[in-house]
C-alpha cells in the first residue's frame, strides 16, 4: 500500500475512483459541477443525494474528469466522525467498484485528519476473500491519494500499521472454525514473534491441566480440538508503563451442553474476536515500537457437545479460591477469561488489565453493533478509553458495572455461578470477571465487544464479518499511556 498527498486539482487527479465528502450544503460539488456542465447538480438532484451522513452516490466521468468514477459520500454537518464514516463508505464502495488507484477529497482536512480518513476509508475497503473463486475477487486499493496536508512519513507508517493489523484481526474472526480452531489461533499468534521484543508462549491443553486454569480444561474439554493457554510478551526498552490485554479466544461456541439454536450458532466462529482484537492490538502497539510493555494472554478453545463436555452442576474451584457452579455451559467465555485474567494480574508491574470478549446476547440488545460496551470502576481508565476511541470513532459505550448485583450470581452450592438470569446480563458477566481480578491490584477494564466483533450484514463502514473495532482504539490508548 502507498500513500500520497496530490498537487493536482480535483478534476486532474488520475485514478479509479475520487471520493468525494459532501455535506448537506452541497457546496463542495461547485468545482466538480463546471467539468460535468452542470449534470453533476441535475443528478444529485434527480437521485435525491443531499449530503446525509452514508449517503452515496456513484457516478461513471467518461472522462471528464481524470477520475473513473466520481463517489459522493454525504459527510452530513461535517463532523469529525461524519467524514470519517463517510470516508469509510467511499472506501466500500470502492471495493465494489474494483478499484485499486483511490484519491480522496475532504474539505480542508489537516494533516492529521487525513490520516485519520485514510484508516476509516481503508477498513471501509477491507474484505474477506480467502475462499473466494479467483475469478470472484476483487481487488483491494493499493495506492492512496489524500487531499490533505501532508503527513510526514512516520506517521503514514504507523497509519498503515494500524490499519494492516486491523485487517489481521478481522481475517482471523472471519476464517471458517474448521481452519481456526485453538492450536491454529496459537500458530497465528506466531505472526508477532517475529516483531523486536516479541516472544509467544503457549500453554497446551495437558500443561493447561498441570497449571489449574480450570476454565480453560472445563469448556474444552468438550472438543476433539485440544485448548491452550496463548501468552504474548512484548518488552520494549525503556518502558514507560505496563500492561496486560486479555482476550476471549472461543474459536466456535456451540454452547456445548446448553445448546444453541442453529441459528444462533451460524456466526459463533466470531467468538475468538476478543482474542483476535488484543493480539493484533498487541500486535500493533509493538510494531510501532510504542513504550509500553505488554502481556497479553488468551484463552483459546471450542465450546463443545461430546461425551466429555462439561455439565450443568458442575463446580470449579480457580487458583485464586473462587469456586464456579456451572448453571449454563453457553456462559463458557467468563470461565476462559477467568483463568486469564488471574495470570495477568500475577504479572508484576502490570498497571492496567483490560479485557475484550464476545462476552453477551445482552451487550447486543443494549448497544447494538456500532458500540462495545465498556466496564470499570476506574473513572480514569474509562476516560481515557472513552477519549482514545472517540479518536478513531470508534463506538465505546460505559455501562454499569454496579456492585449490588453480586446478589444474582449467588450460588447454593459454590461461591457464585456462572450465570445471573435475565436482567443486566452483561453487567452480571462483567460482576462475574471481577472475582477474577486482584483487589487492590491493577486497574481494570471489560469490552464485551459482542455487537461490533461481527456483522451480519454489512454497515455504513464496514463489510459484513468482522470488523478489527478496539484494535485502532486501543493502540491509540496505549499510546498515550505513561
Ligand atoms: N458468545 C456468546 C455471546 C454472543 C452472543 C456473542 C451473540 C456474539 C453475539 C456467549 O458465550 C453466550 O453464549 N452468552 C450467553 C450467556 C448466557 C447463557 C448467560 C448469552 O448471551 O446468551
Ligand atoms: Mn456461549
Ligand atoms: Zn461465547
Amino acid at each position: 500500500m502507498n500513500v500520497q498527498f496530490p498537487t493536482d486539482s480535483i478534476t486532474e487527479i488520475q485514478c479509479d475512483v475520487l471520493a468525494v465528502g459532501v455535506g448537506t450544503d452541497l457546496k463542495e460539488l461547485a468545482d466538480l459541477d463546471a467539468a460535468f456542465d452542470g449534470q453533476l447538480t441535475r443528478e444529485t438532484s434527480a437521485k435525491q443525494f443531499r449530503g446525509s451522513v452514508g449517503a452515496m452516490l456513484h457516478l461513471p466521468t467518461f472522462g471528464r474528469i481524470g477520475a473513473r468514477d466520481l463517489v459522493l459520500v454525504g459527510m452530513g454537518d461535517g463532523s469529525a466522525e461524519s467524514r470519517r464514516t463517510a470516508a469509510g463508505r467511499a472506501g466500500r464502495e470502492a471495493r465494489s467498484l474494483r478499484a485499486e488507484r483511490m484519491a480522496l477529497h475532504f474539505p480542508d482536512s489537516s494533516a492529521e485528519e487525513g490520516m485519520q480518513l485514510l484508516e476509516a476509508a481503508a477498513a471501509g475497503n477491507y474484505a474477506f476473500q480467502m475462499y473466494k473463486p479467483e475469478d470472484e475477487r476483487s481487488p483491494t486499493v493499493e495506492s492512496w491519494q489524500i487531499f490533505a496536508s501532508a503527513s510526514d512519513s512516520d506517521q503514514v507508517q504507523a497509519a498503515l500499521k494500524r490499519i494492516r493489523w486491523q485487517g489481521w484481526a478481522r481475517d482471523l474472526v472471519n476464517m471458517p472454525p474448521a481452519d481456526l480452531y485453538p492450536e491454529s489461533l496459537a500458530a497465528k499468534a506466531q505472526d508477532l514473534a517475529s516483531i523486536d521484543g516479541v516472544e509467544v508462549e503457549v500453554w497446551d491443553f495437558e500443561r493447561c491441566q498441570a497449571e489449574g486454569c480450570v476454565g480453560i480444561v472445563a469448556v474444552g474439554q468438550g472438543s476433539d480440538k485440544p485448548g491452550c493457554l496463548i501468552r504474548v510478551t512484548y518488552r520494549p526498552k525503556g518502558a514507560a508503563d505496563h500492561i496486560a490485554l486479555v482476550g476471549k479466544g472461543v474459536t466456535f461456541d456451540a454452547g456445548g451442553l446448553s445448546l444453541k439454536p442453529s441459528s444462533g450458532m451460524q456466526t459463533m466462529r466470531c467468538d475468538m474476536g476478543g482474542a483476535a482484537t488484543m493480539l493484533a492490538a498487541t500486535g500493533a502497539i509493538a510494531d510501532l515500537g510504542l513504550p509500553v510493555a505488554v502481556d497479553c494472554f488468551v484463552g483459546a478453545v471450542e465450546n463443545m457437545v461430546s461425551g466429555n463436555s462439561y455439565k450443568l452442576g458442575d463446580i470449579l474451584r480457580y487458583r485464586n479460591g473462587v469456586t464456579v457452579e456451572i448453571h449454563n455451559t453457553d456462559a463458557e467465555g467468563r470461565l476462559v477469561l477467568a483463568d486469564c485474567l488471574i495470570r495477568a494480574c500475577e504479572v508484576s508491574g502490570v498497571s492496567t488489565v483490560v479485557d475484550a470478549a464476545t462476552l453477551t446476547g445482552a451487550a447486543v440488545v443494549a448497544v447494538g453493533s456500532d458500540f462495545t460496551g465498556l466496564f470499570t470502576h476506574d473513572d480514569g481508565l474509562a476516560g481515557s478509553l472513552l477519549a482514545a476511541a472517540d479518536e478513531v470513532s470508534e463506538g465505546l459505550w460505559r455501562l454499569p458495572l454496579h456492585a449490588p448485583y453480586k446478589e444474582l450470581l449467588k450460588s447454593d452450592y459454590a461461591q457464585i455461578k456462572n450465570v445471573g438470569g435475565r436482567s443486566a446480563g452483561a453487567t452480571t458477566a462483567a460482576l462475574f470477571l471481577e472475582h477474577f481480578v486482584k483487589k487492590d491490584g491493577p486497574r481494570w477494564a471489560h469490552l464485551d465487544i459482542a455487537g461490533p466483533a461481527f456483522l451480519d450484514k454489512a454497515s455504513t463502514r464496514y463489510a459484513p464479518g468482522g470488523t478489527g473495532q478496539m484494535v485502532r482504539a486501543l493502540t491509540t490508548w496505549a499510546s498515550q499511556l505513561g
